[in-house]
């Protein structure tokens, strides 16, 4: 009955990619929301030509690694810090991707790649974590090719630095939501460098809505967030969503 439940919460006609993945596979694998639906999201606004090479950064279980090479058909290295390469590893090669996704301990603060080496990074719910430092930029660029992009979508807050904070948001508040920026913050953060060129910096139009549903969901299967979920739904998709942005490498 949960199955059947879950399978309908996780099926929605905005994301079809991922709707056909086993929706326990992506909850047993959590670690946020739900990760194929910002992927998803993402490439709504991104392109990848097939047989790229594509930096999955801060990966966590690979899920999004193995969307990209399956739906995009891309090689992907699946790099992450908390999660071990050799648990990524089973699920890769479950998926049949072994060639196609390589798993790797990374910490995005000390990249061990050649400079120019990938076409595109992509960054779900993990790049706040590492990319808030002003110089963090100059370190991704390089390794990527000139011409090449840069996507992220994780949690987003559209209050600008400084401003009051509701109090349903100051009651829930930890320091790692500081570093829950909207699209305004991140434009002028990477534009400022001088090395990106912005092309989309906007908040995912149903942020919002996925991520309470994907915590509706959760619940079923006794993974959801209470916390979470009372601070979403005092906020109503004022401030709270999933901030996207992308940039071309100058
Ligand atoms: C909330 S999880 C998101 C994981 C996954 N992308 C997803 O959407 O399910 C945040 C991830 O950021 C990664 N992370 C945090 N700091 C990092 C760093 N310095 N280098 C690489 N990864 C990092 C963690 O290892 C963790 O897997």
């Amino acid at each position: 009955m949960a199955q059947t439940e879950l399978q309908r919460a996780l099926t929605v006609d905005r994301f079809p990619r991922s709707s056909a993945y086993d929706p326990q596979w992506v909850v047993d694998n959590l670690m946020g929301p739900h990760p194929l639906w910002q992927v998803e999201a993402l490439m709504q606004v991104m392109s990848l030509k097939p047989g790229i090479r594509v930096l999955d950064l801060g990966c966590g279980t690979a899920l999004s690694s193995i969307f990209l090479a399956r739906e995009y058909d891309v090689e992907v290295f699946a790099a992450d810090l908390w999660v071990k390469p050799t648990e990524n590893w089973e699920r890769i090669k479950a998926a049949g991707l072994e060639g196609r996704v390589h798993p790797i301990h990374v910490d995005a603060r000390d990249l061990p790649f050649a400079a120019d080496f990938f076409d595109a990074v992509v960054s779900i719910g993990s790049y706040h974590y590492f990319g808030t430092d002003a110089r963090y930029m100059a370190d991704l660029a390089e390794v990527v090719k000139p011409g090449g992009s840069i996507g992220i979508v994780g949690p987003g807050l559209q209050l600008d630095p400084g401003a009051t904070l509701p109090s349903y948001l100051a009651e829930h508040w930890v320091p790692d939501f500081a570093t829950w920026f909207g699209p305004t913050w991140w434009r002028h953060h990477w534009e400022r460098t001088g090395l990106v060129t912005v092309q989309v910096a906007d908040m995912v139009p149903t942020g919002w809505e996925d991520w309470l549903r994907w915590l509706e969901a959760c619940n079923l299967v006794g993974r959801g967030s209470a916390p979470d979920e009372a601070m979403l739904r005092a906020d109503g998709g004022k401030l709270l969503g999933q901030t996207r942005v992308l940039a071309r490498v100058r």
